[in-house]
Formats: C-alpha cells, sequence, structure tokens
C-alpha cells in the first residue's frame, strides 16, 4: 500500500480494475456477487463476514435494516433476501463498492428497487437529514483502520437505533474483540453487550439500550 487510495476504504481506490465474480451459499442460499479489486475481500467472501452472515439475528418483522461499510454488499443482500418486507440500506464511503453491491443486488434480488438501498458516503453522513432510525445494524468493521474509529462509531450508533433497536457487529479476537467487549461493558452504562458466537476465532456482538 503506497498511498492511502489503495486502501478498500478509499473513496476512489487507486488500483487497476479487475472484475470477478464469486459464489457463496449462506444460510443455505445460493449467492452470486460481482466483486472488483480496490475492494475489500474481494477474492472471496471473508471468513469475518461469514461467521457473521451465519449467525446475525434478523427481525422477523417488518424493519428497517442497516449495512454499515457494506462492501460489495454481502451482508445487506443477504437481509434483503431472508427479510423480503423489511427496507434495507446499504453504505460504504469506497464508490467501487457501492458499484458492486448495487449491481449484486440486481443480481440476487427480485425486490421494488427503493427497498433495498445503496448509499455512498463516510458512515451516517448520507442518511443524516433523512431523519432515519433502525432496528438493527450490522457491521462487518474496517479495523485495520484502527480501534478508535470503531469506538467513536460504537458513541453515535444509540442515536441510529429505535428504542429496541440492536447494533450486531463481528471482529477477529486477535484484531481486539476482547478490548471492545471490556470497553463496551465499562464506557456505556446504558447499554449492554452480549456475545452471540465465538467462531473460528471471530467473536459475533450485540449491542443494544438497557430499558
Ligand atoms: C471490513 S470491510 C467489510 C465489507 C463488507 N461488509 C463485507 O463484509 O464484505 C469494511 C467496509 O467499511 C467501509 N468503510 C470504511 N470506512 C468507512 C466510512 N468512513 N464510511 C463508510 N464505509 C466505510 C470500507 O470501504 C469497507 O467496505
Amino acid at each position: 500500500m503506497e498511498n492511502n487510495n489503495q486502501h478498500y476504504y478509499s473513496e476512489f481506490p487507486n488500483v487497476e480494475v479487475k472484475i470477478y465474480t464469486i459464489s457463496e451459499s449462506l444460510r443455505r442460499h445460493l449467492y452470486i456477487f460481482k466483486t472488483i479489486t480496490g475492494v475489500f475481500s474481494f477474492r472471496k467472501i471473508d471468513l469475518g463476514t461469514k461467521v457473521f452472515i451465519e449467525h446475525m439475528v434478523i427481525p422477523k418483522d417488518p424493519s428497517v435494516l442497516l449495512d454499515l461499510g457494506c462492501g460489495y454488499g454481502p451482508i445487506g443482500i443477504v437481509l434483503g433476501y431472508e427479510s423480503p418486507d423489511s427496507n434495507v440500506y446499504l453504505i460504504d464511503i469506497n464508490k467501487r463498492a457501492i458499484w458492486c453491491a448495487k449491481e449484486n443486488i440486481k443480481i440476487n434480488l427480485n425486490r421494488d428497487k427503493k427497498s433495498v438501498l445503496t448509499l455512498s458516503g463516510n458512515y451516517f453522513e448520507p442518511i443524516k437529514n433523512k431523519n432515519l432510525k433502525f432496528d438493527a445494524i450490522y457491521m462487518n468493521p474496517p479495523m485495520r483502520q484502527g480501534r478508535k474509529d470503531f469506538l467513536k462509531l460504537i458513541e453515535v450508533i444509540p442515536s441510529y437505533l429505535k428504542s429496541k433497536g440492536y447494533f450486531q457487529f463481528v471482529i477477529k479476537k486477535k484484531m481486539g474483540a476482547p478490548y471492545i467487549l471490556n470497553f463496551v461493558n465499562k464506557n456505556f452504562p446504558n447499554n449492554n453487550i452480549e456475545i452471540i458466537c465465538k467462531r473460528s476465532g471471530y467473536w459475533v456482538f450485540r449491542f443494544f439500550q438497557l430499558n
């Protein structure tokens, strides 16, 4: 990585464009994903993403859901497939990722365009004037950017959740999952954090407001 535009979390990654097609069975359904160089885990679905998708809790009732940092869209697209009456938003800063996510929605979901929406920008920036709150927010966070950014993000998450809403995320144990667990327990007295599962070195969490 020679400059900032070569990271998968750049707005405009500066690497030669190559498009790939990958297929993956997730929650017993086969998905086809178009991916592109410059986007997170473009050669194959990330193991953390896979563990997360297999264990994430999806509301049964029609809901408003967000895949934050969607990449080429695997989490949001599974949400769109498994929760056909929910509105799903997918946000990413990387324009190539958003291009893929749009293509992958068309490939994998037979749904009204407006009910699964992609938005590009810095985390909640693209929805800041929409007055939106979510039943659930899902994320495989970019821990390579450092823990500090993720801890700052956790602070704003409750303001985007409905009162019974929750934030689910996955972190590799070696990338600081135990640290995040301790930090949240110490610093968020109005919230609870629970571990949904520990698999293959990844911890899947659910973070929610205490009543
Ligand atoms: C670890 S990747 C996960 C991608 C995808 N959810 C998956 O599981 O394959 C994290 C994603 O967060 C995105 N991201 C990083 N910083 C961001 C920001 N400030 N705003 C929006 N997305 C961001 C990156 O571009 C990347 O696609």
